[in-house]
């Protein structure tokens, strides 16, 4: 049996005591907008009680989909990173940025460098180019029975837009990745910030290039798709010829979800290995407003 939880977009972060000379461009919408609504639904206290939550369980690794800041600030990496530290062992947290940590361009050193032992591959990656945050995506990790495999759908997009893509040598490294782990018996899970069906989410959200990613998930399939940024609980099946993948997408693990009524849940895996096959179970754990507490919210039905 192996066990491994997902959540995303915590957002933990917190703004008060940034300068406004940090604002001087697209992150000065960011801003206002935590300013007037997103302090009030991401608060610590429910992350603090998700991982609470997290922790009853014999996990041997947690995922994360991205968005653990608001602007991509350095000194956000900086806080992120500690949070991190504090889940548990480095090597059992995976993490994969989404587009609020590349809200403007920005050197890879003062942001996403902090978090690189969470989402480094196991072994070193021939196309990674120094300094280029994209070149390090896809990852390779392989914990027990499964490889979970990361993409960085992150790149700084025009006022309004929060969408994401995936260039070229993130596909070619993704087919050739998934090529080679078609002779294993591994249980192949993907991470991606953003939902790779294009009706997921809005237009202004959406994943730009869903289509290239199929064609490869249709050459060489995966067993699991597990994303964030819709903020909203999601299970989605990706058709190709042969497979139905399931898709699974979790609300933000901050979210109080008092306006939205989207209130933060957490996913918990459990891997059973039967000969050549694999068995997964998925159950859904909700935070419970009234009880200040998470609890066990139903099974997902998965083939
Ligand atoms: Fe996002």
């Amino acid at each position: 049996m192996f066990t491994f939880a997902h959540l995303s977009d915590p957002h933990l972060t917190t703004l008060d005591r940034i300068s406004w000379t940090a604002l001087l461009n697209k992150r000065i919408m960011g801003y206002i907008s935590w300013k007037t609504h997103r302090r009030a639904e991401h608060r610590r206290e429910v992350l603090d009680l998700l991982l609470g939550s997290l922790h009853q369980h014999s996990l041997d690794h947690i995922v994360i989909t991205g968005d653990l800041t608001h602007l991509g600030l350095p000194q956000e990496f900086q806080e992120a990173r500690l949070w991190l530290d504090s889940l548990g062992k480095i090597a059992e947290t995976t993490v994969i940025p989404g587009n609020h940590e590349a809200y403007v361009s920005t050197s890879y050193e003062s942001t996403l460098k902090q978090w690189e032992p969470y989402f480094q591959s196991d072994a070193p990656k021939e196309s990674h180019r120094p300094g280029k945050a994209r070149s390090h995506f896809p990852s390779l990790r392989i914990r027990g029975p499964v490889a979970f495999i990361g993409l960085s759908t992150a790149c700084p997009t025009a006022p309004f837009l929060a969408t994401g893509s995936l260039d070229v040598q993130q596909l070619e490294d993704l087919t050739g990745i998934l090529r080679s782990l078609q002779s294993q018996t591994v249980f192949k899970v993907l991470l991606i910030h953003h939902p790779p069906l294009s009706h997921t989410v809005r237009w202004r959200k959406r994943l730009t290039n869903t289509d290239q990613l199929h064609e490869v998930l249709s050459r060489f399939p995966v067993d699991l798709i597990l994303h964030g940024h819709s903020h909203k609980c999601a299970l989605e099946f990706l058709s190709t010829r042969e497979n139905r993948t399931p898709i699974i997408g979790v609300p933000s693990a901050s979210a109080k979800g008092e306006k939205s009524g989207d209130e933060s849940q957490y996913c918990l895996f459990h891997l059973k290995r039967q000969a050549d096959a694999f068995q997964l179970s998925a159950s859904l754990y909700s935070y419970v407003r009234e009880k200040a507490q998470f609890m066990f919210s139903r099974t997902l039905p998965l083939p």
